[in-house]
C-alpha cells in the first residue's frame, strides 16, 4: 500500500486544514554529510542564530518549553537561505573545477527574494555572476536588494513556476548554471546540495538545546513550508538519528498555497493552483520532487494558516523581541493553529504533547526579509 495513503484527514466541512500521520516518527533516513557544518564555520559572516525560550508562549500553548529559532541574521542577510546557497555554489564549483572547468560561471535562479538575494551575495563574494529571475509581485524593495548584490535581475510578467522555466532556460547558455531551491525530474543534484546546506540550523538547534538542558531533543519541531526543502532538512535530521524519544515534527504553510498538506491527503504530490499571501516565500504550488519522499515518510502532521494569522504571530514575536517575518511567524501561527481550538486535544494526542513538552518553532526570516511581495518562492 501507498503509505502515503494512511493519512488522517479531516472532513472538508472542518475549518482547520491539517492532515496528520501516525507512523511518522518511527520513519528513517540517512544523515546529511557532517562536513556541511564545518564549512560553513569557515565562512567570514558564519555565526550560530539565536535560540530564544518564550516562557509565555509555552503557557499559551500548554507546554513545558517553548524556543525560538531566529533566523532574522544569517551570513549577514535577514533569512536562513544563505546556508543552502552557500553550500550548493561551493558543491557546484567543486565540482567544475574537478571537471576541468575553472572558469567564472554565472549562476541563475528564479526567486520571491530571500533565496536570490543569498545567490548573488555568495556569487559577489566568490567573484562569480548571478542572473535573478523575479516572478511578478515581488515588492520593489526585495528586487532592489538583489540588485544591491550586482546581480542581474530579470522580472518575470508571470508567477513564480514562470520564473523558474525561464530561470532553467537561460542556464542552458555555456558557463551557466542553475541554482534553485526546488527539484524536479531530472533536476535533482544541486537542490539536493541546497537542503543539505540547512542541516547546518538543525546541528546549531541540538547544540543550543544541549545547552539548555534539552539533551533528548525537542518534542515538536514547526517548520514553515514552501515547496518543502527546509522540512526535507529538518525531516533528515530528525529521522536520521538514533533516539529514544523521536521529535514529532509540524509542516505549516499558508491556507492560499498548501501544497504539501493537499498531498499529504491525497498521497501523491500535487500541485495546487496558488493565491496572493503575504507569506511570499511559502506561496509554492508543488512540492520539491526530492521532499516529497520525507515528507511523506517523516512529517507528523501539515496545518495551513491565514496571512491574518501569521500576521498577529509576527507581531507578537515582535513584541518578545524576536524579528520574524510572515512566513518566519507562520511557524507559530501553525502551533497556535494545531495546538489549541476546537479538538485540540485530539491533535496534541496525535503529536504526542504532554504539558512537560518542549516545543521549536523555526522562525525563518527577519521582519526585514520581506517587503509584504505576494509572489512565488
Ligand atoms: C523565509 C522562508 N521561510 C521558509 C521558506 C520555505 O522553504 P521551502 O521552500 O524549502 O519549504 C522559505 C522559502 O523560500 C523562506 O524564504
Amino acid at each position: 500500500m501507498d503509505p502515503g495513503r494512511v493519512f488522517e484527514n479531516d472532513p472538508p466541512s472542518r475549518t482547520l486544514p491539517w492532515s496528520v500521520r501516525p507512523g511518522a516518527r518511527a520513519w528513517r533516513c540517512a544523515p546529511a554529510p557532517a562536513e556541511v557544518r564545518s564549512f560553513h564555520f569557515s565562512l567570514p559572516d558564519y555565526a550560530t542564530t539565536p535560540l530564544t525560550e518564550i516562557p509565555s508562549l509555552a503557557v499559551e500553548l500548554e507546554v513545558g518549553r517553548v524556543f525560538v529559532k531566529d533566523e532574522s541574521a544569517r551570513l549577514g542577510l535577514p533569512a536562513f537561505k544563505a546556508l543552502g546557497a552557500s553550500w550548493a555554489i561551493h558543491r557546484t564549483l567543486a565540482e567544475r573545477v574537478a571537471s576541468g572547468e575553472p572558469g567564472p560561471v554565472t549562476l541563475v535562479t528564479a526567486t520571491d527574494g530571500n533565496h536570490g538575494r543569498a545567490v548573488a551575495r555568495t556569487a559577489r563574494r566568490l567573484g562569480q555572476h548571478a542572473h535573478v529571475f523575479v516572478p511578478q509581485g515581488v515588492h520593489p524593495q526585495a528586487v532592489a536588494a538583489i540588485v544591491a548584490e550586482q546581480a542581474k535581475v530579470t522580472e518575470v510578467p508571470g508567477p513564480y513556476d514562470e520564473a523558474v522555466r525561464l530561470a532553467a532556460e537561460e542556464a542552458a547558455a555555456p558557463d551557466a548554471v542553475l541554482v534553485q531551491d526546488t527539484a524536479w525530474p531530472g533536476y535533482e543534484q544541486i537542490p539536493g546540495w541546497i537542503v543539505e546546506g540547512y542541516s547546518t540550523l538543525c546541528a546549531e538547534l541540538d547544540e543550543q538545546l544541549a545547552a539548555e538542558g534539552v539533551t533528548e531533543g525537542p518534542d515538536l519541531v514547526s517548520v514553515p513550508v514552501g515547496v518543502g526543502s527546509l522540512a526535507q532538512a529538518v525531516i533528515t535530521h530528525y529521522r536520521s538519528r538514533p533516539s529514544e524519544r523521536a521529535s514529532a515534527l509540524l509542516s505549516v504553510e499558508p491556507e492560499s498555497a498548501a501544497c504539501v498538506l493537499e498531498s499529504l491527503a491525497l498521497g501523491e504530490p500535487v500541485s495546487v493552483t496558488t493565491g496572493d499571501t503575504t507569506m511570499a516565500g511559502l506561496n509554492c504550488g508543488t512540492p520539491s520532487s526530492i521532499a516529497w519522499p520525507y515528507l511523506r515518510g517523516g512529517l507528523d502532521a501539515a496545518v495551513a494558516v491565514a496571512d491574518a494569522d501569521s500576521a498577529r504571530a509576527a507581531g507578537d514575536l515582535a513584541a518578545l523581541g524576536v524579528s520574524s517575518g510572515p512566513c518566519g511567524a507562520a511557524s507559530l501561527a501553525g502551533l497556535r493553529a494545531a495546538l489549541t481550538g476546537a479538538d485540540a486535544e485530539e491533535r496534541r494526542t496525535a503529536l504526542g504533547l504532554g504539558p512537560s513538552s518542549v516545543v521549536v518553532l523555526l522562525s525563518t526570516e527577519g521582519d526585514a526579509a520581506n517587503p509584504h511581495s505576494t509572489a512565488g518562492h
